[in-house]
């Protein structure tokens, strides 16, 4: 349904880059888990030779303190979000558990078609 969800994501993407934002934008939603660290590594360019997941949560969390401390705000925006498969949803869903005392360190932002909220919808 063209309702400018992407032209919005857009937008918002440009008015975050003129703020002290990091941004990752995911508009390729059919992957699985080790893609998904992968294309988010890669978006905030975080640098890690390793391909073992636990070591690219590792660095993702060690990057996003980073940011904390210097103020920045890193968003993990991801388009058509209704394709994602419930094993890459719930990493995404164990992504809002990296947090210091008082805040989140990562602010994501689902974008999809109607079924997305279906979805995400816990019982
Ligand atoms: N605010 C708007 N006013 C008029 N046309 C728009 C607006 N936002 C988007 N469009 C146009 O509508 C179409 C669908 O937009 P798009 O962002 O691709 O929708 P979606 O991602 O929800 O499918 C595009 O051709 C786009 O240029
Ligand atoms: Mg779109």
């Amino acid at each position: 349904m063209g309702t400018g969800k992407t032209t919005l994501i857009n937008r918002v993407l440009d008015w975050l880059h003129q703020q002290t934002m990091r941004t990752a934008f995911i508009f390729n939603s059919r992957m699985n888990t080790t893609h998904l660290f992968d294309f988010i590594l890669s978006e905030f360019e975080i640098p890690c030779d390793s391909r073992s997941k636990s070591q690219q949560l590792m660095k993702l969390n060690q990057w996003l303190l980073e940011r904390y401390r210097s103020g920045e705000t890193a968003v993990l925006i991801i388009d058509e979000a209704q394709n994602l498969t419930f094993p890459v949803l719930e990493e995404i869903r164990l992504l809002t558990n990296l947090e210091t005392s008082t805040e989140k360190l990562l602010q994501i932002v689902l974008s999809g078609q109607p079924e997305l909220e279906e979805k995400t919808k816990t019982s």
